[in-house]
């Protein structure tokens, strides 16, 4: 077998050539946004920034093959590759409230819509859901399944043994009173305003940021750091251990200095009062 010879291009081209490679457009800033975070090394400095075709082919695990090649390959050429939703953006998978919180481990709302809703095709000979009827999931996670059952106009039931991802789930599929909202962020925002004026936190804050900024340049640098541990060169929890201790007592010392109260007392919590 031969090796592969490997080409440099500039973030603009390697922005064409991913696009052509995988069939779908790949803008310069998802070029940028992959040397960020370390999925591709970066040759060269700013001005002349260039990234190796051999770490692009690795990264898109493609080669000759596409997306969808490759994966039949692996698992059978009866696969249904309108499930894989690979044409979707990312706006479109995180739609309406599916962002309000981050969450790894949910489905896109297009998977569940294709079961849920009416339609059929050659994989999905019959429906099994219609309006009015009650979905269970009894893995809701944080709640995809129930919006897009709402949606669709169904009712819907959902538990989970996280109570953090039910938390999620009930905010997303929640009714509100935009009015009641809106006096209440302006509440908020009024007591976060009072409380920042008679605090240091700002000044504490922004030095608190600057010491970080240092902190990080010299042992995360972006993105060196991050290369190298896609690589496996760091031990990332070790790694990270070790940096906290050092970094702890200059956090400790701008506390001291700014006076910054870290537990706030009982009472002053009580003040405020919950919305039922
Ligand atoms: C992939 S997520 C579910 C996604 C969800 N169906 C949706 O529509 O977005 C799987 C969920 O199962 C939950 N889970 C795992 N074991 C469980 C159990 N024994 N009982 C209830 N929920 C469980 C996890 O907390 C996680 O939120």
């Amino acid at each position: 077998m031969t090796a592969l010879k490997d080409e440099l291009m500039t973030i603009k081209e390697a922005s064409a050539w991913a696009s052509n490679l995988i069939g779908k457009e790949v803008t310069p800033a998802n070029i940028s946004y992959l040397v960020q975070y370390g999925r591709i090394k970066k040759i060269g400095d700013n001005g002349s920034a260039q990234v190796s075709e051999r770490d692009l082919l690795t990264y898109y695990n493609i080669y000759n093959l596409s997306r969808e090649n490759n994966f039949k390959e692996r698992l059978g050429n009866d696969l249904n590759w309108a499930l894989s939703f690979d044409q979707c953006k990312e706006a479109e998978t995180t739609k309406h409230v599916h962002l309000l919180h981050p969450y790894k481990g949910k489905f896109i709302p297009q998977l569940v819509e294709y079961f849920l809703d009416n339609h059929i095709d050659k994989f999905k000979t019959e429906t099994f859901f219609k309006k009015g009827v009650i979905v269970l999931d009894p893995f809701s996670g944080s709640g995809t399944t129930l919006i897009q059952a709402c949606e669709l106009g169904m009712n819907a039931v959902g538990i989970d043994v996280s109570a953090f991802n039910t938390l999620i789930g009930n905010c997303k599929v929640g009714k509100y009173d935009f009015a009641d909202i809106k006096i209440e962020i302006t509440r908020i925002t009024k007591s976060l305003e009072d409380f920042i004026k008679h605090s240091n936190v700002i000044e504490f804050e922004t030095n608190l940021l600057q010491e970080l900024n240092l902190f990080n340049n010299q042992y995360f640098p972006v993105p060196d750091y991050k290369y190298r541990l896609a690589q496996g060169e760091i031990d990332e929890k070790r790694y990270g251990a070790e940096k906290e201790k050092m970094f702890l007592p200059v956090y400790e010392k701008l506390v001291n200095q700014y006076n910054i109260k870290l537990k706030q007392d009982k009472t002053e919590f009580n003040n405020y009062k919950i919305a039922a």
